[in-house]
């Protein structure tokens, strides 16, 4: 027997239902909880004003235009939520097979980062997105050559799009492409353009997930997307790679990493955790946002209590911060419990 269970005695010394049986007793011995602070609201953008075009396969998500979204950035700094991940919708005519329109000054994500940062300040962290298939022809995230995405050239396009973001007044980039080496060359270019204190958010273990279907809606990549990501996400079956992959993006500069889906993937979060003593951030991806949602809305879930019951596993596997559609929502939720 372990000390332990020694020290503790066993039943009917030991009774566990004792610690469970009042609010302030499971108040008191609550091992990990989860607050406002945790979160990151994606947000998806589009050209124009005043419009707003609801995503089917993520009810209650819309696509909105800048003048909206900064409404929206506004009210994410009043509820307390500390960032934003911002992701641009690209019109297809502005789409090439390089695209170009990822280093483009005055690109939609660019405009958006600009706006937001004149309305809120310092207020709020504004998180870009890293990757080439919002403006691709072709929805990979990076540039295709005999049909394959290659990498080297991909990252010298990565470093341009990072330090037009930065340039906008983005706080943290986050690299959710996967090219081998390209944290390490955005960290590079980002200090040589002076902004060597913007953060680097690095997707270090992404997986080639079939949840990011809705988020392809999103963006609008998923028709144009011929094959799979399977030649630089990662393969759902792997775990040692990810310790792999997390150990080169820190060895590269990323200040933080994330673990991308979430739910079915927080023994990656835990083994991340126990092993490397940085901050983790988990993504619960459009797939697990329609997955709640879509049970919700038949009746068969309880949509807050499986919402905050699926955030708060993610604290307790480890993460620090949490990117969810789901995050405004939350913080209004979790600020009406604690009046
Ligand atoms: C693209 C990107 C994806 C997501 C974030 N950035 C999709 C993909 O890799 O195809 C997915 C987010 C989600 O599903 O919510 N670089």
């Amino acid at each position: 027997m372990s000390d332990f269970h020694s020290a503790r005695g066993s039943f009917p010394a030991s009774r566990m239902r004792r610690l469970r049986r009042w609010d302030w007793t499971r108040n008191l011995t609550r091992e990990n909880q989860l607050t406002v602070d945790d979160l990151i609201w994606p947000l998806f953008i589009l050209p124009g004003t005043n419009q707003t075009e609801p995503i089917a396969s993520m009810p209650g998500v819309a696509r909105h235009s800048i003048d909206r979204i900064v409404a929206l950035a506004t009210e994410a700094v009043q509820l307390g939520i500390p960032a934003i991940a911002i992701f641009p919708v690209t019109p297809s005519d502005v789409k090439t097979p390089d695209g170009e329109e990822a280093f483009n000054p005055n690109n939609l994500i660019c405009e958006a980062t600009r706006a937001i940062r004149q309305a809120v300040g310092d207020r709020l962290g504004i998180i870009c997105d890293v990757a080439l298939d919002p403006y691709t022809s072709h929805g990979q995230d990076g540039l295709l050559r005999n049909n394959y995405v290659v990498n080297d050239e991909t990252v010298s396009v990565l470093c341009k799009q990072a330090v037009n973001q930065a340039q906008a007044g983005c706080d943290c980039i986050a690299p959710s492409d996967m090219m081998d080496g390209r944290v390490g060359a955005i960290r590079q270019a980002l200090d040589k353009a002076g902004f060597d204190h913007v953060t680097i958010l690095s997707y270090a273990a992404k997986y080639a997930s079939a949840f990011y279907g809705p988020f392809r809606d999103a963006v609008g990549s998923a028709k144009n997307l011929s094959g799979d990501k399977k030649t630089y996400q990662m393969d759902p079956a792997n775990t040692d790679e990810a310790i792999h992959e997390v150990t080169l993006d820190l060895q590269e500069g990323a200040d933080m990493v994330m673990v991308k889906p979430g739910m079915p993937y927080l023994d990656i979060v835990r083994r991340l955790h126990d092993q490397f003593h940085v901050p983790i951030a988990v993504y619960q991806v459009s797939g697990e946002y329609a997955m709640l949602k879509a049970a919700s809305e038949r009746g068969w879930l309880d949509e807050k209590k499986v919402v905050l019951e699926s955030l708060l596993c993610m604290k307790r596997a480890g993460a620090s911060a949490i990117l969810t559609y789901f995050a405004y929502d939350v913080a209004k939720w979790l600020s009406a419990r604690e009046v």
